[in-house]
Formats: C-alpha cells, structure tokens, sequence
C-alpha cells in the first residue's frame, strides 16, 4: 500500500494508493495544498479514484472540489453530509474498493454528524473523531457530546498514535469523564440554530474562522449566513461598539 501524508497547518491529508493497480485515494484534502496533490500522485504513479472528505469541516476549506474536478475522481463523504455535490454518499460498514486495496467506512458522529473514520488494512484515519490525547470538538454545528463516547489533527507535531495508545493514554477515552466534560460544555446547541431564512452573522477575532463558519453554515442550508469582514479587530479599529458579556 502506497501512503503519503501532508500538513497544511495543523491538518492533515493523505494520498492511498495500490500499487499492484496504481488506484489511489486522496483524504480530507485542503485547498491551501490544491497543487499539491495531482503533483504527489503523479510522483507516485497513482490515479486518483476517489476524493474523500471525512466529515464537512469547519476549520478548513475542503478542496475536494476541485480537486475531483482536476483528478476527474469521485467525491465521497457519509450520506449525512449536507455538501450537495458529494458523488457517493457512504454509510457504515461500506466498502471503498481501490485496485486490491479495501477501505471500511465507520460511522463516527459527535465531532459533526457526518463523521466517518476509515479503515485500512494497517491503520484507521480517524478524520476529526480521535486525536491524539483527546477528540474533535463537538460544539460546531451538528455536533453532538453524546454521540461523541468513543471518540485527526495533529496540534502537538505528532501525526499517528496506535490505538492501544490512545485507550491507555486519552483521558477522553475514559468515558465517564468525557460524558461528565462533554455534559459541562454542552449550551443545547442544535436548538440555538436560527431559522435557515434569516440573517447570521458569524465573527471571531480576525474573520478567518468565522469565514469557514459561514461557509459551513451555507453548505447547511443557512444561505444568508455572512461573516464579519476582518473580524473583531477590524471593528474594534473601526471604533465601532462593542459590548461585553457573558458567552452563551
Ligand atoms: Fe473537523
């Protein structure tokens, strides 16, 4: 099995390939690194068959779009996923089938409710669901602490743990703890969710985050979702008002 890892930050993508057939699959790609797959697979002798997003993200913009465009590859993602341009749209227990490779789909919500973690025959990309020493958040949209018990980034330089590691070492892996964090942490989140007509606006320090929120939030179905042009900075510099509170 052919594999390559790359880091955009501290995220991580990755390029699977058979090498007895040169079918290759590309992982949670991320468009700062658009150019960089089609290079890798060429490098690698692989055609790119799939291009598969394990959960809608937040944090980053997803590339799969154009990158199954550029590849002519097939967009995959759980059939929860709200993205309207997903090719196939999995399910638990299915099967990808790469040349002689096999890739086995688990359902993992909690991090979203699109979640999947997708399993190798040597390692599991475990997407957002687990990382190394916790789990993905669970307070962005269609998050859900419940759903999130057993719990991909890479924030502290690692890159890959074993799952013996992480059932001896995470402490979100210890459940009760985790459902008492979780239970602490949850406002009810899906019931705050505005109206899918009217007007949200998403902002945060410096407009990126919120950028990707609103994007999100569009893909969802939020079509007037918008974000804070340059976030709080720019309208604190701007002397706009502001008002301190308590968070919700
Ligand atoms: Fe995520």
């Amino acid at each position: 099995m052919a594999s390559e890892r790359l880091r955009s930050g501290g995220c991580l993508s990755y390029l699977v390939g058979c090498e007895q057939t040169c079918a290759g699959v590309i992982v949670d790609p991320t468009l700062e690194l658009l150019d960089r797959y089609a290079a890798l697979a060429t490098e690698k002798g692989l055609r790119v068959r799939y291009v598969i997003d394990s959960h809608t993200h937040a944090d980053h913009f997803s590339a799969a779009r154009e990158l199954a465009r550029q590849l002519r590859a097939r967009i995959v993602m759980h059939r929860l996923a709200s993205a309207p341009f997903a090719d196939i749209r999995v399910d638990d227990g299915e099967r990808l089938v790469i040349g002689e490779l096999r890739i086995r789909v688990i359902h993992t919500p909690g991090h979203t409710d699109d979640s999947v973690c997708l399993v190798l025959p040597d390692r599991v990309l475990t997407g957002d669901t687990l990382l190394i020493g916790g789990t993905g958040r669970t307070d962005l949209p269609t998050g859900d602490p419940d759903a999130l018990f057993f719990p991909a980034h890479a924030y502290k330089g690692r890159a890959s743990s074993t799952l013996g590691a992480e059932e001896r070492e995470n402490p979100r892996l210890l459940r009760e703890p985790f459902r008492q964090t979780a239970a602490a942490r949850r406002p009810p989140r899906r019931r705050e969710l505005p109206d899918p007509t009217v007007r949200v606006l998403a902002y945060c320090q410096y407009g990126k985050i919120s950028t990707l929120a609103a994007a999100t939030l569009r893909t969802m179905g939020y079509i007037r979702a918008v974000a804070l042009d340059g976030g709080m900075e720019a309208w604190a510099q701007a002397s706009y008002p502001i008002e301190k509170g308590a968070t919700r």
